[in-house]
């Protein structure tokens, strides 16, 4: 059946802020939307529509993809595409999308880490699954070990070279890696645009010294599981709800869910509720509290669920004793599951 005509809110743009992307001409939505899980071929269309449509009427003007985000891997990105030919063609230019290639996807030697062969012919496959003729944003997810840097970045290059991708970004990256790219990028005339790591109140590796490379170098900063999956939401408070990611049991343990980290979460959860806010919205709020991070990249199972995070806008403003009491329960909580990625 087909799918009701997409009419986008007229006041689309009245709800969101947009900040530069460290020092580059592009804005991003302070808070953007991933699509890792909840859009794969095992979720219903209509939800997965329904949360986009909502999202682009709030101002979400940023959606994030990698080749393997399903399941199965691809699938998200065929959902997109089908989506994007539906409702989101007209607007293409009012958004920013963005894959990746890094990790496991396709069988032998060239489906994974971050050969040339494998980059360039991954983006080929996005592109394709997708309906695009680019992407604005093409990652390197991971850094590997056992290829040249110059290799991986010089793929990126010539994505955006090819009129493939509109900028280069890289993912999970240490500090010294990123200065790295930075430098063989600005080499080959393609500015690096963005990093995507993960950060989130009870993950916290990128403040000794992964944002300091990114001020000092202009480059911009979207965080990753900002929900710590949704640990710190309220919906973990009573108990393992079903059809929750740690039910499932694929990227969130169970097992993280300890009496300690409940405790850190409880308490936190104060802190919202003694600033009106949702414990989603304290934890959004407290990503972007740094004029450094560009943007938030939540997930999203429901509408409602992106509207309450969205809600985090309403107000943004810590003041000096609440982040004192955060500072106190926000400890690392071992969520870095991407730590392997960044260096060896
Ligand atoms: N570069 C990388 O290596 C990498 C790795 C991971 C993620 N990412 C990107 O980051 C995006 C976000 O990651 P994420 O999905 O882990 O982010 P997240 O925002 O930390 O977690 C999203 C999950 O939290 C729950 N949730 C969200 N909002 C909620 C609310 N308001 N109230 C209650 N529960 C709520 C939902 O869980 P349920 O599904 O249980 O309802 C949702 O699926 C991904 O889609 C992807 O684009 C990148």
């Amino acid at each position: 059946m087909k799918p009701e005509p997409f009419a986008p809110a007229g006041d689309r743009y009245d709800h969101m802020s947009y900040r530069r992307c460290g020092r580059s001409g592009l804005k991003l939505p302070a808070i953007s939307l991933g699509l890792w899980h909840n859009f794969g071929g095992d979720r219903p269309l209509e939800t997965s529509r329904a949360i986009l449509r909502r999202a682009f009427d709030l101002g979400v003007t940023h959606f994030d993809l990698a080749n393997n985000y399903g399941p199965p891997y691809g699938s998200a990105e065929e959902t997109f595409g089908r989506i994007f030919s539906d409702d989101f063609r007209p607007y293409r230019d009012e958004l920013v999308i963005s894959t990746k290639a890094g990790y496991d996807m396709w069988p032998g030697p060239y489906g994974e880490w971050g050969s040339r062969k494998y980059l360039l012919s991954s983006l080929d496959q996005s592109l394709r699954r997708m309906g695009l003729e680019y992407v604005d944003i093409f990652y390197s997810h991971r850094f590997d070990p056992d290829t040249p840097l110059e290799e991986t970045l010089g793929a990126l290059d010539s994505a955006v070279r090819a009129g493939k991708a509109l900028y280069a970004g890289i993912s999970s990256y240490s500090a010294e890696k990123t200065r790295e790219a930075y430098d063989i990028l600005r080499a080959l005339g393609t500015p690096l645009l963005i990093h995507q790591p993960s950060y989130s109140l009870l993950n916290r590796w990128i403040e000794p010294d992964v944002l300091d490379a990114l001020g000092e170098l202009g480059v911009g900063c979207i965080c990753f599981s900002p929900l710590a999956q949704g640990m710190l939401t309220d919906k973990y408070l009573n108990g393992i709800p079903e059809g929750s990611r740690a039910a499932s049991n694929t990227s969130l343990s169970p097992d993280l869910l300890t009496d300690e980290a409940l405790s850190k979460i409880r308490a936190l959860n104060d802190v919202a509720a003694g600033r009106g806010q949702s414990l989603a919205q304290l934890a959004l709020a407290w990503t972007l509290r740094d004029p450094r991070m560009t943007s938030t990249l939540i997930g999203a199972s429901s509408v409602a669920q992106l509207e309450d995070s969205l809600g985090a806008l309403r107000n943004l403003a810590l003041s000096d004793d609440e982040l004192a009491e955060i500072d106190r329960h926000a400890t690392e909580s071992g969520l870095n599951l991407w730590a392997r990625s960044s260096a060896e």
